[in-house]
């Protein structure tokens, strides 16, 4: 197959080359996205740093949105890109409530729309992900609609404008009654956590660092963020997936690789956030029309059942995405995890053999569409092993 090359084929002794968007266009799979899982310290990291950074050279962009162990800025640094660290001293701070690149094809009123629409699902997402629920009583979605359609001329929204448009709501005979200003002062409360409370200081004013689209790798260090309480770490991978996502729409759509280190933790977050498991899934899809190659990073799908009772409608959910990566890259996996692996990833008995015993250190089986399959070492030259690996006082998982 035509594409950067990967590493030997283990079968044929012959090199080993694999590129999502030319075997998209082939039509040898139905979507762009990889699913790379594997024991911690099989390499599934070093293949896709080595992969990335050979489809970077090619001119392919790619973004790490959550770099868990600041194993990638150096990556990033090796082919020109950029890192932004997240650091919670109080000075570095993310605008939730960004509007994207403004769309051209779409009219002024349209895109105060979607914006407002965007706001909305932003509001509901944070306080879902505050409360630990999956929805919010009717009244509430009333006073965030109220609340946020009286910011409309404003042109700079941060969270800080919304608590107080919440908080200060007052009945006016019509639409807003006193259920619907009860509902606005319960949402404050909860939104006042980070304007005040215990996760202020990150997500309370506009931002202070900009996501670059244009470059070759962007990376968003999150390793500041080990000891910081669940909720924190939720919600600043829940605005650095939309930087991203709001980075990588418009003129600035193009073939882009983005990498999902610690894939599991990511998609139970955005379960937890309520809607965000489903953009998640509308997301591929669009991602294939926008040729986004997602590459999620997991170590076992056994991370999937804090999700909830076995087979509940979320691990349905995440694993039916994970199913849908139509090339599969599977390194050394744990006897335990294998039946259940199988299944999802649809390995045969051979398959299943190959992964509990045969595979050594950058091996892997190799999945793509339905019926091509190779043993792959992953190859990497001096120079990319010693900016790659994590064995030498770097902390990599
Ligand atoms: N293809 C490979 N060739 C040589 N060494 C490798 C290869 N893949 C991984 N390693 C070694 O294993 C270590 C852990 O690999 P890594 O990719 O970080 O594991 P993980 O699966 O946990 O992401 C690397 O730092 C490197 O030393
Ligand atoms: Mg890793």
């Amino acid at each position: 197959m035509r594409g950067p090359y990967i590493g030997e084929n283990l079968s044929s002794r012959s090199p080993f080359c694999f590129d999502p968007w030319e075997a998209y266009t082939a039509g040898i799979v139905k979507s762009h996205s990889l699913a790379i899982t594997g024991v911690k310290g099989t390499g599934k990291s070093m293949l896709a740093k080595s992969f990335a950074t050979r489809l970077c050279r090619m001119g392919r962009n790619v973004a790490v949105p959550h770099d868990p162990n600041g194993e990638w800025e150096r990556v990033s640094e090796y082919v020109g890109g950029k890192t932004i660290s997240i650091d919670l001293s109080g000075s570095f701070k993310i605008n939730l409530l960004e509007a994207g690149e403004r769309d051209t094809t779409m009219s002024g009123e349209a895109w105060r729309n979607h914006i407002t629409q965007d706001r909305r699902g932003v509001i509901s997402q944070i306080v879902q992900q505050l409360r630990r629920t999956h929805e919010l009583p009717p009244y509430e979605h009333t006073a965030i609609d109220i609340a946020l359609r009286s910011l409309d001329t404003q042109t700079i929204v941060t969270v800080v404008h919304v608590f107080q448009a919440l908080r200060d709501l007052t009945p006016d005979g019509d639409e807003v009654d006193e259920d619907v200003v009860v509902a606005g002062r319960q949402l404050a409360h909860t939104l006042r956590r980070l304007v005040a409370g215990d996760l202020a200081g990150m997500f309370d004013g506009i931002s202070t660092v900009m996501f670059d689209p244009t470059a070759p790798m962007m990376v968003v260090n999150t390793s500041a963020l080990k000891n910081a309480s669940p909720q924190m770490q939720a919600l600043t991978r829940f605005a650095t997936s939309r930087w991203v996502r709001n980075a990588t729409t418009g003129s600035n759509v193009r073939p882009r690789v983005i990498v999902h280190e610690e894939a599991a933790i990511a998609l139970m977050n955005d379960a937890y956030g309520g809607t965000g498991l489903k953009d998640r899934v509308t997301d591929e899809k669009v991602a294939r029309h926008m040729g986004v190659s997602n590459w999620y990073l997991l170590h076992r799908l056994s991370d999937l059942d804090a999700l909830g009772d076995h087979g509940s409608a979320m691990q349905t959910q995440a694993r039916g995405l994970l199913a849908d990566c139509e090339t599969r890259v599977s390194f050394s996996q744990h006897p335990g995890e294998i039946p259940a692996m199988a299944q999802v990833l649809g390995w045969n008995q051979t398959m299943s053999a190959v992964v509990k015993n045969e595979l050594k250190k950058g091996e892997s089986l190799w999945q793509i569409g339905a019926d091509r399959v190779a043993l792959v070492k992953n190859k990497l030259s001096d120079g990319e092993f010693n900016v790659f690996r994590t064995d030498h006082g770097g902390s990599g998982a």
